[in-house]
């Protein structure tokens, strides 16, 4: 029998590129396609040393409807992972509309083409952002959803619906939703791993660009959250755990073992990490200091959100593994293959 195939879209940013490794390492081909707006060619050279052989890759704009057309003639896949879109708060808030055209009209390119070619699962990666500041802790999937309040949250929580509307019309389609909390670390080889582009939004590369003497020190947005030490909780989830969750997602697609056309998961850890916490455990696990000055709040930041994980634990058979300190030695240890540290 063949192998399965996977479209991964995105799949040469962060965590596409785990995944694809995770989806190859479970016995699935993948076609990875990507336009390379927020990540580098030498994202699939880090795949392919991993798994010691050639992906196919194709530099497509899942904007481009007819570039995505040549992709859905040319490769015959059941399954699509969607991660293609922009990711950065700020910016969204400056560029509504790019956030709004290329999240959105990539996502519903997809879906229509999957519709038209008879290809039944998609998996969408959404966000805890969609939870903004939770009604109680920590979240379920039923944990009813906030208003955004960015752009770029507000394009999760919409795909999410055209997914949910879309697998309730089209017979034949099934979707899942992951909903990430927050990813850090990189795989073990130091192969790949997160390239944040600038001045890094995130709190992990701005830890490690520090701790490699990039930035000059790290602020720590806030200690007077009403939290166990004042600065905010996260559940803070391995990026290859992550990527496992993708894969046991689509074993259920591929399986037909879903109970629902649409089914959402969280995907983290359970544990709530304070930002002083993970600090710490950086210093102590790699040995080094990590200049940093408690600064005021960055607005839109939520004081708590963690998951609960167990709909993925009971339904997906997934659970995250790695610990935290192994995942903080991993982040540092790719921060300085990248700088020939
Ligand atoms: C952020 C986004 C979220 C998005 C996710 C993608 C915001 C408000 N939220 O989540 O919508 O889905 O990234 O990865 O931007 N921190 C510092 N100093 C720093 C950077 C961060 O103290 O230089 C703190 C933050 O205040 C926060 C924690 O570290 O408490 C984690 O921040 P970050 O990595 O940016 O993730 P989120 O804000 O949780």
């Amino acid at each position: 029998m063949s192998k399965e195939t996977v479209l991964v879209s995105g799949g040469a940013g962060y965590i596409g590129t785990h995944t694809a490794v995770a989806l190859v390492e479970a016995g699935y081909d993948v076609v990875i396609i990507d336009n390379f707006s927020n990540s580098e060619a030498s994202a699939i050279e880090g795949v392919e040393k991993i798994l010691g052989r050639k992906v196919a890759f194709e530099q497509v704009d899942t904007c481009d409807t007819e570039a995505l057309r040549k992709v859905f003639e040319k490769y015959d896949f059941n399954t699509v992972i969607h991660f293609a879109a922009y990711k950065a708060v700020g910016e969204s808030m400056a560029e509504p509309l790019k956030y709004y055209a290329n999240n959105l009209v990539s996502f519903m390119n997809i879906v229509s083409m999957m519709k038209e070619y008879g290809r039944p699962n998609i998996l969408f990666s959404s966000s805890a952002t969609v939870y903004g500041d939770a009604e109680s802790l920590p979240v379920t999937e039923q944990t009813p959803r906030q208003p955004a309040t960015s752009p770029y949250g507000n394009t999760k929580q919409i795909a999410e619906d055209i997914l949910r509307d879309c697998c309730r019309a089209y017979e034949g389609l099934y979707g899942i939703a992951l909903r990430y909390f927050n990813p850090i670390g990189a795989h073990p080889s130091a192969l790949i791993g997160e390239l944040p582009r600038g001045v890094p939004n995130n709190l992990i590369p701005f830890v490690t660009q520090t701790a490699a003497g990039i930035r000059e020190c790290l602020s720590v947005f806030g200690n007077d959250y009403d939290t166990p030490d004042g600065t905010c909780l996260r559940d803070y989830i391995d990026v290859n755990d992550l990527a496992k969750a993708h894969v046991a997602a689509v074993a259920r697609m591929t399986g037909h073992k879903m109970d629902a056309s649409y089914e959402i998961f969280n995907v983290g850890t359970g544990r709530p990490v304070s930002v002083l916490e993970l600090l710490t455990r950086f210093e102590a696990v790699n040995d080094l200091k990590l200049p940093y000055k408690i600064v005021g709040r960055r607005p839109g930041d939520v004081p708590a959100v963690w998951a609960d994980t167990a709909l993925a634990n009971e339904v997906l058979g997934w659970k995250a593994e790695r610990s935290l300190d192994d995942t903080l030695r991993s982040a540092w240890a790719w921060e300085k293959h990248i700088r020939n540290l």
